[in-house]
């Protein structure tokens, strides 16, 4: 390719030297108003890089890095804090339940971890849904007090940790246990548990076995039993649902609850506050 480099004749400008089949290409020079500007930010990101934090572990010249100014500010807030933050370290659940201005900030921190970590399941307060259990009410599946809330939070339930609340109701259908009769017929003495037998003879004839098959777990009227983690299935709250239909799938193939273990995700402290949270929803037992 020929490089000779000449004027054109007709605009007067330079050509580059490059021609494609006798057409050369000029070198038009850039607009001035263009190279002006291009020369004016290319002068201020200069002065922007020095002024401001561009590079890893240099904060810039006004000292403008708002992760710096962030974790000032909570340091500022952790210092206010420390002295409940302490205290929360210091005493056990009951203590701090026993202290009103532990309280209130026990409190305070605990509704708004439990919005952030437990509501996606729990909900709001507590309310709970289908198979995620409420914490506002007083009917606990593993027991209500300081240390057994405490314990469900830490460890989890059926999880992978080793200290886990774990039980297992058996598939009395889907491993022939029972047969479907006699799975109905228990079915029908729990729901005359609380009162809503549909056919009273059916349900008799499930009171023997549900005494040989269920009691043991779920106590001999349905009071349930937390060490465990059995439902109390006399009452109208249920997990799964107290429809007949629902409470024979349950006979039949049961469902269970997980939940993973908080130690390790959550700190001690917020652990704690948490259960004096959830303690204080409503059902908190002595
Ligand atoms: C992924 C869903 C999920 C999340 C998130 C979750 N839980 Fe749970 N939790 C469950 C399930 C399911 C059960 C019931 C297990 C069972 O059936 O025995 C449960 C049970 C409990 C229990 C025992 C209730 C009882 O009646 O004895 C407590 C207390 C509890 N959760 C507190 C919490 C707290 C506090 C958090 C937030 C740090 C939390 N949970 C987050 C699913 C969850
Ligand atoms: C080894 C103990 C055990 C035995 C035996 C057992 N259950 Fe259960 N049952 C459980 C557990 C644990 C749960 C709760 C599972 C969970 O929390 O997810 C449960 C849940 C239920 C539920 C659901 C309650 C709800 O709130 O939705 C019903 C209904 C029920 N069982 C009925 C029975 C009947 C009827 C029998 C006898 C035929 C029986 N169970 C035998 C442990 C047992």
């Amino acid at each position: 390719m020929p490089t000779k480099v000449e004027k054109d004749s007709i605009t007067g400008t330079e050509t580059t030297g490059h021609e494609w089949d006798g057409i050369k290409e000029l070198n038009t020079p850039l607009p001035r108003w263009w190279l002006y500007i291009l020369y004016a930010t290319i002068a201020y990101s200069l002065v922007y890089y020095v002024l401001y934090p561009t590079i890893p572990g240099f904060d810039g010249l006004l000292d403008t890095n708002n992760r710096v100014a962030l974790d000032d500010k909570l340091a500022v807030a952790y210092e206010r804090q420390a002295v409940y933050r302490d205290g929360v370290a210091a005493h056990t659940t009951d203590e701090i339940a026993g202290d009103p201005e532990l309280l209130s900030f026990a409190l305070a921190g605990g509704r708004s971890l439990f919005a952030d970590n437990c509501a996606p399941c729990h909900g709001l307060g507590g309310a709970g849904q289908h198979g995620y259990p409420a914490l506002g009410d007083d009917v606990w599946l593993w027991g209500g007090t300081f240390d057994d809330i405490e314990t469900s939070i830490l460890y989890g339930i059926r999880s992978e940790h080793d200290e886990t609340r774990f039980s297992e109701m058996p598939a009395f259908g889907a491993d022939e246990i029972l047969p479907a009769e006699e799975i109905a017929a228990a079915a029908d003495f729990v729901l005359s548990l609380s009162g809503r037998a549909e056919d009273e003879a059916a349900a008799a004839a499930g009171a023997e076995i549900y005494a040989d098959n269920c009691a043991a777990c779920h106590g001999e009227a349905g009071e349930g039993d937390p060490s465990q983690g059995a439902p109390r299935i006399n009452d109208q709250i249920w997990l799964y649902g107290g429809e007949r239909d629902e409470i024979i799938a349950q006979i039949r193939k049961p469902q269970h609850g997980e939940m993973s273990p908080w130690v390790g995700r959550l700190d001690p402290d917020s652990i704690k506050m948490l259960t004096v949270y959830v303690h204080s929803l409503g059902g908190g037992q002595p």
